[in-house]
């Protein structure tokens, strides 16, 4: 452990859910990610800097970073402290994963300052204090593919239960209109109990996408890709959703839903050339609304946080 020392590190998004699994299915992806710059300090405390113009709250208490590190400072017998400044690229309220981007990226980085105290499964218990912060529910379908890279399964929070899931090559489209939807106004409109009917076909889904990732069988994603109980509801919330679907299966894509809680949209498509096409089609539907948005031909990335230099 050397004091003063400091690097750097690229916190990928992630989208949630993966459309069937609310809450237990994430992927990492390539693009967009926030950068991180954190140091170590002999003096205990925790100074939090944004470089950006999002109003981000800067004071440990209420920063999920902030937050994060304390969890882990909790563990250390040593006391110590962290200087972090963050530059977001990954805009609060877009539903690609945020606040877990700060959480998993503090998490990954103080860890490796402290000569990797503590196993990915730990740094995920820590990041998920920031969930809490952010969402008000400890969740941790962003947070781990931060942390692991790729499709992650969370079978279970409580105790914590992650499973990775190879998955063959699949191209990422999403659309990011200029509304913001929080996660926690995002949950709290959700029913809390659901008909025995869409429980089966929501697990029946659920277990044919893991299966399809598992088998690289694009078609069984494809028909798995089906929300029957979170989507009706929060759809809504988000202008053009049932026509970007639409046109975008009709462009080829394998199909796809909301990303986490929205308002971004994001669909899985077997070739580049389809994602552009899928890209082209989110476009023309938000410009003949007149809503600004920005959009990302990606892969789902196999890294997660990732140090970039120290
Ligand atoms: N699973 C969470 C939700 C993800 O959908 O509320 C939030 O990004």
């Amino acid at each position: 452990m050397r004091f003063e020392q400091s690097i750097k590190v690229k916190a990928p998004a992630t989208v949630a859910n993966m459309v069937c699994g609310f809450d237990i299915l994430g992927f990492a992806v390539a693009e967009p990610y926030d950068e991180m710059i954190v140091t170590l300090r002999e003096q205990p405390g925790i100074s939090i800097t944004h470089t950006d113009d999002h109003g981000l709250p800067t004071d440990p208490d209420n920063n999920v970073a902030g937050v994060t590190l304390q969890a882990m400072l909790s563990e250390l017998t040593i006391p110590v402290g962290f200087d972090v400044t963050i530059h977001k690229h990954i805009k609060p309220g877009s539903g690609l994963g945020s606040s877990a981007a700060s959480a998993a990226g503090v998490a990954v980085a103080a860890n490796h300052l402290l000569g990797e105290l503590f196993d990915k499964e730990l740094l995920v218990q820590f990041a998920m204090n920031g969930e809490k912060l952010a969402s008000g529910v400890k969740h941790a379908d962003n947070i781990t593919p931060c942390i692991y890279g790729g499709i992650t399964l969370i079978r279970s929070i409580f105790p914590l239960d992650i499973i990775s899931l190879p998955s063959p090559q699949l191209f990422v489209t999403i659309v990011h209109p200029q509304i913001e939807v929080k996660t926690a106004d995002a949950r709290s409109i959700l029913k809390k109990q659901v008909y025995l009917k869409d429980a089966i076909k929501q697990w029946g889904n659920i277990a044919g996408l893991v299966s399809g990732i598992l088998q690289s069988d694009y078609a069984l994603i494809s028909r798995s890709l089906e929300d029957v109980i979170i989507e009706p509801v929060r759809s809504i919330l988000i202008p053009g959703f049932d026509e970007i679907k639409e046109r975008s299966k009709s462009a080829g894509a394998l199909g796809g839903g909301i990303s986490g809680s929205g308002p971004s949209i994001f669909m899985l498509s077997q070739s580049l050339e389809t994602a552009v096409s899928v890209e082209q089609q989110m476009q023309q539907v938000f410009q003949k609304m007149n809503l600004l948005h920005y959009t990302y031909v990606t892969t789902v990335s196999s890294g997660g946080v990732q140090i970039v230099s120290e």
